[in-house]
């Protein structure tokens, strides 16, 4: 397998971390979002990310340079149509994804691989939206968040996805040094599923929105644990919005069990929209 021509759709957290990630392995990347002051701000992001990591000796200037001429930004109208894999990471979001990944379809060539971010949704049921043909190179590429650190890529089967094509795809990331994970197309996938109690059981323990239990807790999983990052950082980081949908969405899948159920609290932030780092307010506030 030899992806060299990328498109990345939306530019959010997700977005633009993944077409930063293809950057660097020196692919031509091509970012998309409907929102153009979106886009200004994931290419300044991006750029300014690889200036520190030049100022860090992490990258040379040179190489720098020849990335910067490798990402554009642009609209969907405007992107090559014979690109080798287009990747979703827009909203999560059954139906407005559906609508996009039929339109995805009529404009790629036969040969481009359409994949998904999706954190939730079942690949199988987004594939409804493309055409017979397309169904064998429809897939789930799961990364995670930062997209450019976070080795784990869960590479996800749907049912008319071709086997091959998986396993390519299990190749081509193992050789860049990422994790890659092939899965079943089941509800949350690997992580997602597990990451549940994760969520839900600080949320029980914590119940209202004292800090001083949020940073306890978070200190006991992070001292104690030996976890990276508490649950109350981690969701101001993947953002509350997205992690109800997907909590939503795995609850949902597996008939409303229990254990799965989202917390109140998660339904309140969104509504007041505390969606975390991105919206500066969250759990905890970031000025
Ligand atoms: P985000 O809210 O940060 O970004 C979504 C972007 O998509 C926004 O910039 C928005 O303008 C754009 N967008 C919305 N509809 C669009 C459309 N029809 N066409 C083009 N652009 C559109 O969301 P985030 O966190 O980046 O999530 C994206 C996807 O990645 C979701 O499916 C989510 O479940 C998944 N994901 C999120 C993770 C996280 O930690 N945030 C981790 C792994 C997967």
């Amino acid at each position: 397998m030899n992806l060299q021509k990328i498109v990345v759709i939306g530019a959010g957290t997700m977005g633009s971390g993944i077409a930063q990630w293809f950057t660097q392995q020196m692919c031509f990347v091509e970012l998309v979002d409907s929102s153009p002051e979106q886009l200004s701000k994931a290419l300044a992001s991006i750029h300014s990310s690889w200036d520190k990591l030049v100022e860090k000796e992490k990258l040379t200037s040179c190489q720098v340079n020849q990335m910067k001429k490798l990402l554009e930004v642009k609209s969907l109208d405007k992107v090559s149509r014979t690109s080798d894999l287009v990747i979703e990471a827009i909203i999560e979001n059954l139906d407005i994804k559906k609508e996009l990944f039929k339109n995805l379809d009529e404009f790629f060539a036969p040969h481009t691989i359409i994949a998904s971010n999706t954190s939730s949704f079942p690949i199988s049921m987004m594939a409804e939206a493309v055409s017979h043909e397309r169904k064998s190179r429809f897939v789930g590429l799961h990364f995670f968040n930062p997209a450019t650190i976070m080795k784990l890529v869960e590479v996800i089967k749907g049912k008319e996805t071709d086997e091959k094509l998986c396993f390519d795809l299990y190749q081509w990331f193992d050789s860049k040094d990422k994790k890659p994970a092939l899965c079943k197309d089941s509800p949350g996938f690997i992580v997602n599923r597990v990451a549940r109690n994760f969520y839900g059981e600080p949320l029980r323990i914590v119940e209202d929105e004292s800090e001083g239990k949020m940073k306890e807790v978070d200190r006991i999983l992070r001292e104690v644990g030996g976890f990276k990052m508490g649950p109350f950082e981690l969701m101001d980081l993947i953002g509350i919005d997205v992690n109800y949908s997907v909590t939503c969405s795995v609850w949902n899948a597996y008939n409303e069990e229990p254990r799965f159920a989202p917390h109140a609290l998660q339904k309140k932030m969104v509504e007041e929209r505390r969606f975390g780092r991105k919206t500066k307010r969250g759990f905890y506030k970031y000025d």
